[in-house]
């Protein structure tokens, strides 16, 4: 791989990354397993490893995911809430111990504990009081939902006892138990709404719930396993021992071992024994006990050296392939889909599993009747993992073969530079990449018109649409033609198309349109900080890698979109149908800041991101590099003497962080909030 490539190849893995980040943490709806996620991560340490110089602050390798909502109020975590190194295998975790082993002097023993899978929590005790509970945040500010935690039965309000530290936070997970998912779920399929995928979405959607009452309805629990700080303890046991005696829930899992044998022992015993416990776990936490080696070991930026996460290995089946199917996406890329004999996998019956990409059926060197491994990571397609050779009969030689056209189509299949699938490069006459751009054109989370797949068929079938555009154009009398559509079903099509367009928001239209790497948070990012499609369309490559979270890929995805003319004649369609293609001042912010460019250079009260979230909220926009075009430089502690001497320079005004929260409407700035709430939680 030339150093060209794996800059390209950085930078795929880092926006694929974020992406799956924020469909874990922010819409907990991920659709890759855990598994997938740590070995793409592990990829891109290995090629930032290599080339260092690739390696940016905002790298997933470098920060933890974040979860932060709008809707809520955030304040800084004293301590940074960090992430834990995940291991898959017992090798790693002797690695771990040698690690720890090199660095410390004396003796030392493990905690051993249940690897909870919920969401995290941090909860702040003052004077025996519980003030605040935060999310985890991005790490460094998290969400108040305290209100929400004071409603789950077994955090205590006040803490029991003696001996508790005058002002100390306690963190843990929030967990939803098995009866009360299943009860939720059912709630939910009566209601007509989507059910949760599994506890833990189910326990961070809940947790983030604005109603307090109804998440206190949820039956959340709460348990706890790490205080950070010092607070006289001289090893974590003891700390999680007191804790308990002051009445807050902490494991009674828990156990010290002083080898790899014992630590083996306890992981081996959980793995089967988990499946008894009234809630979810993921793995093991192997802790270093004492808390000077734990200091001695320290933290990396993500991850504490002195403890390491042991993840279970995801539930396998063994299952007949009967067939192969292939199947082309809305982005042209070509998947392989078993089908298998039906076979029961974590609760349901599974029927078909993705083969991913011509490579691993390569790899697998799979047979059609070969007996295959069959793995799900909780709300994720299953997928074939392996085969098993054994079973292999002599006469099953059918070596399936990857078409080399497009299944669809009928064009040549193209696989391009450091992707893995192949595609079908027809993106614009394809049927099933132009049906599937107006399936997700039509979206709940585009433009959310009441029609499914059979409608797009249907419409495509008699040639009445080709691009999104000819849906605004379609009459009544085309409409009754379609296949069972009466005179009220037109009317209903045709009122919720109209409906859609007219309130639809910009950057719901933007993600709407189906570009490249464009998922819902790049669209509004994009949105807000161009304004409009005119801006967007004719920013540089460099003026899009300015906005927050958007590196090459996506920056050149969306430079060559707008460079297509039949893209930009179709967003005058669009604009001539009235879509908008602007952000309205009222949608989530206002414009106070509009038109103003912000470079941002120092240290702050409040992170960085929150700077950027609230540039952007208010319309500005906000910038790496002090030009001509700047309207402020926003100078924190030890701001960088280059960006203030050019902004001097260019006669750039610079202000301080006293001065941009006075510009915004009043309650914008986290800090004044945090002062006021914390006095009436105090009398
Ligand atoms: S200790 C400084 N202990 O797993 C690190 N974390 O995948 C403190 N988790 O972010 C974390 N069970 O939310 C710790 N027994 C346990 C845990 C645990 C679950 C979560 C936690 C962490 C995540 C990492």
């Amino acid at each position: 791989m030339t150093k060209e490539q794996a800059h390209i190849e950085i930078e795929r893995l880092k926006a694929e990354l974020w992406e799956n980040s924020r469909l874990y943490y922010v819409e907990n709806a991920p659709v890759i397993s855990d598994y997938d996620y740590d070995q793409m991560l592990k990829r891109l340490e290995a090629l930032e490893d290599m080339y260092p110089e690739f390696r940016t602050p905002d790298s997933p390798s470098q920060k933890v995911g974040s979860d932060i909502r709008k809707e809520f109020v955030q304040y800084p975590h004293r301590y940074p809430m960090l992430s834990l190194q995940n291991t898959y295998s017992i090798g790693e975790v002797e690695d771990f111990a040698a690690r720890a082993q090199k660095t410390l002097e004396e003796g030392f023993s493990y905690s051993c504990e249940l690897k909870f899978d919920g969401t995290s929590i941090s909860l702040n005790y003052r004077n025996g009081v519980l003030v605040r509970a935060l999310t985890r945040g991005d790490g460094v500010v998290g969400d108040d939902v305290t209100s929400n935690a004071r409603r789950i039965t077994n955090i205590p309000l006040r803490l029991k006892g003696e001996g508790w530290p005058d002002d100390f936070e306690i963190r843990g997970e929030i967990l939803m138990p098995y009866t009360s998912f299943d009860r939720l779920n059912e709630e939910r399929a009566d209601a007509g709404e989507e059910p949760f995928a599994n506890p833990r979405n189910a326990a961070s959607g809940s947790l983030k719930l604005l109603d307090s009452a109804e998440a206190g309805r949820r039956g959340l629990i709460c348990t706890l396993y790490h205080i950070p700080g010092e607070h006289g303890f001289t090893s974590h046991s003891q700390a999680l021992d007191a804790a308990a005696s002051w009445g807050l829930p902490v494991s009674d899992k828990r156990k010290i071992c002083h080898s790899i044998a014992e630590i083996e022992e306890y992981i081996n015993y959980w793995d089967t024994e988990r499946h008894t416990l009234p809630f979810a776990t993921d793995g093991c936490v192997i802790k270093i006990n004492e808390l000077s080696a734990q200091k001695a070991l320290g933290f990396t930026s993500k991850f504490p050296r002195w403890a390491v996460a042991y993840k279970f290995k995801a539930e396998s089946v063994l299952t007949e392939l009967l067939s192969i199917d292939y199947q082309v996406g809305r982005t042209g890329a070509v998947t392989p889909v078993a089908n298998l004999a039906p076979v029961l996998l974590s609760g349901t019956t599974v029927k078909r599993a993705t083969l991913n990409n011509a490579d691993q059926m390569a790899l697998l060197d799979i047979r059609i009747g070969d007996w295959v491994y069959v793995e799900k990571g909780g709300e994720i397609i299953p997928k074939i993992t392996g085969i098993e050779e054994s079973k292999r009969s002599p006469g099953s030689t059918t070596v399936p073969r990857f078409p080399e056209v497009c299944p669809d189509c009928g064009t040549p299949l193209v696989r391009r530079e450091n992707e893995a699938k192949w595609f079908c490069p027809n993106e614009d006459g394809c049927p099933t990449q132009i049906k599937g751009k107006i399936v997700h054109f039509l979206g709940r989370k585009a433009m959310n018109v009441i029609a499914g797949d059979a409608t797009v068929d249907q419409l495509y079938a008699m040639g009445f649409v080709r691009t999104a555009a000819d849906l605004y154009t379609l009459s009544s009398e085309q409409l009754l033609q379609l296949d069972g559509w009466k005179e009220r079903s037109v009317l209903r099509f045709l009122d919720s198309l109209r409906e859609s367009a007219e309130s639809t928001p910009f950057e719901k239209v933007l993600f709407a349109l189906g570009i490249r790497y464009v998922g819902e948070t790049t669209a509004k990012q994009l949105a807000r900080h161009f304004g409009d499609i005119d801006t967007l369309a004719a920013a540089s490559e460099e003026e899009l890698r300015d906005v927050a979270d958007i590196g090459d890929v996506i920056a050149r995805s969306v430079y060559e979109w707008f460079r297509t003319p039949a893209h930009i004649d179709e967003i005058a369609r669009l604009k001539m149908a009235g879509l908008h293609f602007k952000v309205d001042a009222k949608e989530g912010g206002s414009d106070i800041l509009q038109g103003r460019t912000i470079v941002i250079s120092g240290n702050f009260s409040i992170s960085r991101e929150s700077l950027k979230e609230l540039i952007e909220r208010y319309g500005g926009r906000n910038s790496g590099s002090v030009s001509s075009k700047t309207t402020y430089l926003l100078a924190g502690e030890k701001a960088g003497p280059e960006k203030l001497r050019k902004a001097a320079q260019l006669g750039v005004e610079v202000i301080d962080e006293a001065r941009f929260m006075s510009m915004l409407p009043e309650g914008s700035a986290p800090q004044a909030q945090a002062s006021k709430e914390e006095d009436l939680l105090l009398f």
